[in-house]
């Protein structure tokens, strides 16, 4: 897969350099290149923001050096391919578990990092014409720039890249793979500051552990992510599943 981030910090994406991503990148399962933004500007004090039209706040990015990046990648696609460009922003759609998994099949990904109050939308319309472009959010808060929010994005997709990650089981197992948040995990000592690990974990039972940990995950998301719960699919939950939501939804006050 290949990844290309435009930013202005490119620093800001080292993080991308070290572990998993950092070892599927020496594998060469992911191509990822950081361009600054400022290599596609003229001007002597090589600027990408002015104020906005209409007054306000902040500063606007100007849309000349983002067409001349565009214009740059789509010059570095092989035969007439193009990137999927994504371009975070609060105001985006969101990003979620299943965008990650559609994304990880794409061939060739390009992240448009905006700052300042934002990227002048002519640029927007205009990458359109070239290329498919979505607005993805990570959440419902501000971030200063979408540097972080690449970040999460680039490691939630490379993951489920085939090969990133070795042990493919781990995959499968996990929080929002089938709408539920995941069961509490302990590992040695058995006993430390004077709690012990569930009896069950420790009796080898296979079923009863698997039992037991279905449980600990409705718990959970009944407590923390009722919403998760409202979405689940009725069809999918056995007597037991409905005994133990019901439980949690009858005892208010249970910590978190
Ligand atoms: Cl993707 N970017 C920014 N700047 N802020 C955000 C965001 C993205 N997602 C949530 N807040």
């Amino acid at each position: 897969m290949r990844l290309d981030v435009v930013t202005i910090f490119p620093e800001y994406l080292c993080p991308l350099d070290l572990s998993l991503i950092g070892k599927a990148r020496q594998d060469g399962l992911i191509d990822l290149s950081v361009h600054d933004l400022r290599d596609f500007t003229h001007d002597r004090h090589r600027s990408v923001d002015d104020t906005p039209y209409g007054g306000g706040a902040g500063m606007v990015m100007r849309p000349e050096p983002w067409g001349e990046a565009f214009a740059h990648l789509m010059a570095s696609g092989e035969h007439g391919e193009v990137p999927h460009l994504l371009v975070p922003g609060p105001g985006g759609v969101r990003f979620t578990q299943v965008m990650a998994h559609e994304l990880a099949l794409e061939p060739w990904l390009a992240f448009a990092c905006g700052r300042y109050e934002g990227i002048d939308e002519r640029v927007i319309e205009h990458a359109r014409t070239l290329m498919p472009v979505t607005v993805v959010s990570v959440g419902d808060y501000v971030l200063n720039g979408g540097e972080v929010a690449v970040l999460v994005m680039v490691e939630a997709i490379a993951r489920l890249v085939p090969g990133v990650i070795g042990n493919a089981d781990s995959l499968v197992e996990e929080s929002y793979e089938d709408g539920l948040l995941e069961y509490p995990v302990f590992t040695k000592p058995p006993q430390w500051h004077g709690r012990g690990v569930p009896d069950v974990l420790l009796s080898g039972h296979h079923a009863q552990i698997a039992r037991w940990r279905r449980d600990e995950r409705l718990r959970r998301t009944a407590l923390r992510r009722p919403d998760m719960i409202a979405r689940l699919d009725p069809a999918g939950l056995d007597a037991r599943d409905r005994d133990v939501l019901a439980e949690v939804l009858s005892s208010p006050g249970e910590g978190t």
